[in-house]
């Protein structure tokens, strides 16, 4: 699959140079949160769908938009299989587990050649933050791609972000990338949150903890950037059971150990905005 270019390219760098961005908000939510983080398949899409769920849980409203024009995650993480309803002008999210959800795939066929997805990232964009019906939301959370690419900078220049969220494993070759991406944000003035461990250790049927991706990487990585370290989301092969499933596990088994520690940075964030 391809992937945003990971490098902040010569053309990023000069689009960027110099330049002030006038920023949109969302219509319809007070606060929007990016859940990002520059590598591939360190967990953002789960932690996105499970912070949601889990902000629902304690009383919020909430929107969940996935950014992901070349690999959308949401239709089959939450089981959707519908199309939203269009007049032609908007669009009206699908109401899923009481979230409102946005994402491209909802709209186009799976099989879209990644092709003729390139072209349709911005005006992609532009629609799911201008022209979707997002109603009376406390907080869209945005699940970005991976990269640091064009999706990136269109939210971070054209839209109003009041908070990113960067999830990443431990593991040296994921915080290479993660660096990448908190310098993106730093330098176009979006507040970075905090950076969550994810998938820091398992726990093996003996009771002890495997570090499988290293030890403490993503905390030494907040250390050093002078950003918060929210704390840690070790594996368990229930995470992935359930988003197979299409029902992340902060909806299907809200009592798991892992559904509760999904709502302590719900609680988490909810205090910071409300
Ligand atoms: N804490 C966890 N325990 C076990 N499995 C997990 C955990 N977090 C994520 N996973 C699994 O890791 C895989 C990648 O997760 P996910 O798709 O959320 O990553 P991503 O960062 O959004 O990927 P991409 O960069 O492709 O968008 C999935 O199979 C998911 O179920
Ligand atoms: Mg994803």
């Amino acid at each position: 699959m391809p992937k945003e270019k990971p490098e902040l390219s010569e053309a990023i760098k000069k689009k960027m140079a110099g330049k002030t961005f006038e920023k949109n908000p969302i219509q319809g939510t007070k606060y929007t949160i990016a859940i990002s983080s520059a590598k591939g398949g360190v967990g953002k899409s789960t932690f996105a769908s499970n912070i949601a769920l889990a902000l629902k849980r304690i009383g919020c409203k909430v929107g969940l938009l996935d950014a992901d024009i070349y690999g959308p995650s949401l239709p089959k993480l939450l089981s959707i299989n519908e199309k939203p309803e269009s007049d032609g002008k908007t669009l009206t999210p699908i109401n899923k587990y009481g979230l409102q959800c946005m994402s491209i795939g909802f709209l186009t066929e799976e099989q879209t050649p990644m092709i003729w997805r390139g072209p349709m990232v911005t005006s992609a964009i532009k629609t799911f933050t201008q022209k979707v019906l997002w109603k009376d939301l406390d907080f869209i959370i945005v699940d970005m791609p991976p990269g640091t690419g064009d999706t990136q900078l269109t939210f971070s220049q054209e839209i109003k972000m009041d908070g990113a969220i960067i999830v990443s494993t431990p593991q040296e070759l994921a915080l290479q990338d993660v660096k990448r991406g908190i310098k993106m944000f730093d330098k176009l003035g979006v507040k970075i949150l905090g950076l969550v461990d994810n998938m820091s250790y398992f726990t093996g049927d003996d009771g002890k903890k495997y570090k499988i991706f290293g030890e403490g990487g993503v905390r030494r990585t907040a250390e050093e950037f002078d950003k918060e370290f929210l704390g840690e989301i070790p594996i368990n092969p229930e995470v992935g059971k359930c988003g197979d499933e299409g029902k992340p596990i902060a909806e299907a088994n809200p009592d798991h150990e892992i559904s509760k520690i999904y709502l302590d940075f719900a609680k988490k964030i909810k205090s910071t905005y409300l």
